[in-house]
C-alpha cells in the first residue's frame, strides 16, 4: 500500500518510523511519502491559510495549495481521507476495509480547518477519530494508519487480531507475562494451569464482565 501523507507540518510524523510501522515499511508492505503541502501555494509568501469569509474565529487553509498537492499524488485508484471532527467516528472494521486499498492520501487539515471547495472537489471521506477536537488533522491521521496498517497481511501476526478488543464486539481479557508472582500480586490459577480449554473459558469470561462493564453499548455477536 502506498500512503501519501498531505500536511503543512511535516515534522509531526516521526512516530510512522518506530517499532511496527517501521518494519511495515522497511520490509515493503507500506510505503509512507510525507509531502509539504507550503512549496505547493502560489501566494509570494508561500501563505497557505487565510481569513474565514463572512467572519469568524481563526485561520482557514486554503484551497490553492491543498489541491494542487492532491493533484500532484492521485491516480486512479486513489482514496481520499480527510480525517475531520464532523466525519464518521473511525471503527476497526472501518480500518480494515481500508487496508485493502492500494493507494491512500491524507489531507491534513489544521488551524480551523479547510476551505470547504477541497471537500466539493474531491468528495473525500472524512473520518473522526472520536467526539473531540485536535489542533490539525496529523495525529489523527497518524492514528488512522496506525489502526489499518495493522489489517495489512504480514503487518502483525493473524491470531494478534483475531484475540484483540473489538474483534468480536468485545473488549480484550486482561493479560499477564513473568513473573507469576510480584510483590504478592499473583497470575491467576488458571494462566499457569496449562488447561486450555479452562483458559479459553476464563478468557472468555473476563473479556464479557469486561466488555459489559466498560463498554455495554457494544453488541455482542
Ligand atoms: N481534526 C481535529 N479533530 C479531529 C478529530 N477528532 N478526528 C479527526 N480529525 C480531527
Amino acid at each position: 500500500m502506498i500512503i501519501d501523507i498531505l500536511t503543512l507540518f511535516p515534522e509531526s510524523f516521526s512516530y510512522l518510523n518506530c517499532s511496527i510501522l517501521k518494519r511495515a515499511q522497511e520490509s515493503g508492505l507500506i510505503k509512507i511519502n510525507i509531502i509539504d503541502i507550503r512549496p505547493f501555494s502560489k501566494d509570494k509568501h508561500k501563505k497557505c491559510d487565510d481569513y474565514v469569509f463572512g467572519g469568524g474565529a481563526g485561520m482557514l487553509m486554503s484551497v490553492q495549495p491543498i489541491y494542487d498537492s492532491v493533484m500532484s499524488v492521485k491516480k486512479d485508484n486513489s482514496k481520499i481521507i480527510f480525517p475531520s471532527p464532523s466525519g464518521r467516528v473511525l471503527t476497526s472494521e472501518q480500518a480494515k476495509q481500508l487496508s485493502k486499498e492500494e493507494h491512500l492520501i491524507f489531507i491534513c487539515g489544521h488551524y480551523e480547518g479547510v476551505d470547504q471547495r477541497v471537500c466539493e472537489i474531491f468528495h473525500p471521506l472524512e473520518i473522526s477519530i472520536g467526539d473531540y477536537v485536535l489542533t490539525g488533522g496529523e495525529l489523527a491521521t497518524m492514528v488512522i494508519i496506525d489502526c489499518l496498517s495493522r489489517f495489512i497481511d504480514g503487518v502483525i501476526s493473524k491470531e494478534s487480531l483475531s484475540e484483540e478488543s473489538f474483534s468480536n464486539n468485545s473488549l480484550e481479557y486482561p493479560q499477564y507475562t513473568r513473573p507469576a508472582d510480584f510483590m504478592g500480586y499473583k497470575v491467576p490459577e488458571v494462566l499457569l494451569s496449562g488447561n486450555h480449554k479452562e483458559i479459553e473459558k476464563y478468557r472468555e469470561k473476563m473479556s464479557k464482565e469486561r466488555t459489559k462493564k466498560v463498554r455495554p453499548d457494544l453488541k455482542d455477536d
